[in-house]
């Protein structure tokens, strides 16, 4: 193999990258016989395979309660109303994540004061909430950024000392442990998306988990009607309202919102989870051994949390690398990617865009008012421009998203590694 990089007109590192190596979700006649048997069922509707879906969910993650949903977006929604997140009031959220963990605070009248990352997990710095902590503040929203958990331990101490409530975005750590602990368990209550994308996929929906009775029940009065206890409502023996301010608007959701799963999903889900721990287990067999090449390679760290910590990134959703520019004569990360990718290899540079500085949390006036509805209701500005997060700003110029093997396969894996590699001991190359 010549050493000439493939980007300056050399040989491919990887002639033929096994992309099947990659393919995720595993999809079986299992799957397909329980979706077809909800459509000859006509039940796509029901919530009967919903409720089977959520209990052995939220027995798997340890959880007394789950609440199926038609989207991520829906669930966290549900959790932060739940949370009595109303007008005027703010929500602390990292602003290296996708903006549905954070945007229906807007929905409801609140503001979002962003808080900056970690580098090395790339989730919330628990350095910086507490002095963002006001009056009106009513949430912390955790993200477990691509399944690293978060530092819950103390995030939980310092929202206990504020009487803060924290929610978890576990869209990205289906079956990732904190301390022996399911992260979606360990706030107050939790939102997760379970899109085509993400590590538990079973199509367009999403799922609220939690041990709080009161805050489940606002769930379902937020946008499960027909799980309210209404006369009027078919399936009224399943009532699961008892809260007597809540029962007493049994039937209209509060708000408005209709949020349940459509139970093709549902039915998916169960066979999923049938499989999902011994399918996450195959991968971080593969990506364990995938990361520990990697990070063999000066310039290379690869985000995980150390062995033996008792954390663990479940289903390996999104994989990052940290890229450390200093050590390899500060070649850009979207130079080093491309010389990848022409070596045969997949990864791209960067990671999500700080939503701190997006226009929808500076200039949007969603309700017509004239004015931003950042600013509309509360009693400060949290708006923050340029230079204000910088580990969140700087985050896309120090990571790239790298393969997700969902296969062990050691001579594949040691081939594309070895594609890395060349590319960083010929970096001279691309200065
Ligand atoms: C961190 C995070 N939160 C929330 C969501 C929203 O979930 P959904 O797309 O299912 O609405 C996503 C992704 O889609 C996400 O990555």
């Amino acid at each position: 193999m010549s050493k000439k990089l493939a980007v300056n007109g050399g040989d491919k590192a990887v002639e033929n990258f096994k992309s099947e190596l990659c393919v995720w979700p595993i999809v079986t006649d299992e799957d397909r016989e329980a979706i077809v048997e909800v459509l000859d069922n006509r039940s796509m509707s029901g919530t009967d395979i919903t409720k089977e879906f959520e209990k052995e969910y939220a027995l798997w993650i340890g959880a007394e309660y789950a609440l199926g949903y038609c989207n991520g977006t829906s669930a966290l929604h549900a959790a932060m109303w739940a949370c009595g997140v109303g007008a005027g009031d703010e929500i602390i959220c990292p602003s290296m994540t996708y903006w549905a963990s954070c945007t229906a605070a807007l929905s409801l009248g609140a503001a979002v004061n962003f808080a900056d990352i970690d580098p090395e997990t790339l989730c919330i710095d628990p350095k910086d909430i507490e002095h963002r902590i006001g009056p009106k503040t009513k949430a912390i929203m955790v993200v477990h950024y691509a399944g690293y958990p978060a530092d819950m331990d103390a995030i939980m101490e310092i929202a206990g000392r504020h009487n803060v409530k924290v929610i978890e975005d576990a869209s990205h750590s289906h079956g990732s442990m904190y301390k022996g602990r399911h992260t979606g368990t360990i706030g107050d209550i939790a939102g997760m998306s379970m899109m085509s994308g993400k590590a538990f996929a079973i199509g367009e929906a999403g799922l609220v988990t939690t041990n709080n009775r009161g805050l489940y029940e606002r769930c379902i009065a937020f946008g499960h009607y027909a799980r309210t206890g209404a006369p009027s409502n078919f399936n009224a023996v399943d009532a699961q309202v008892t809260n007597p301010e809540l029962q007493k608007f049994a039937g209209i959701p509060l708000g408005g919102y209709k949020h349940r799963m459509n139970q093709w999903c549902a039915a998916m889900g169960k066979v999923q989870l049938k499989y999902y721990p011994e399918r996450i287990a195959g991968i971080d067999k593969a990506m364990t051994y995938f990361c520990d090449l990697l990070d063999a390679i000066p310039g290379l760290k690869t985000h995980r949390p150390p062995k033996g910590s008792g954390l663990t990134k479940g289903g390996w959703y999104h994989p990052v690398c940290h890229y450390i520019p200093e050590e390899v004569k500060n070649v850009p990360v979207e130079a080093f990617c491309k010389a990848v990718n022409a070596e045969g290899v997949t990864c791209s540079a960067g990671i999500n865009t700080p939503l701190h500085l997006h226009k929808v949390f500076h200039e949007a006036d969603i309700f017509n008012m004239g004015q931003p509805t950042m600013i509309s209701f509360g009693q400060r500005d949290v708006r923050q421009g340029s230079g204000t997060l910088p580990v969140s700003e700087e985050a896309s110029a120090r990571n790239f998203s790298i393969p997700k093997f969902t296969t062990f396969d050691k001579a594949e894996i040691e081939k594309v590694a070895a594609a890395y590699k060349k590319v960083i001991d010929n970096i001279g190359e691309l200065v």
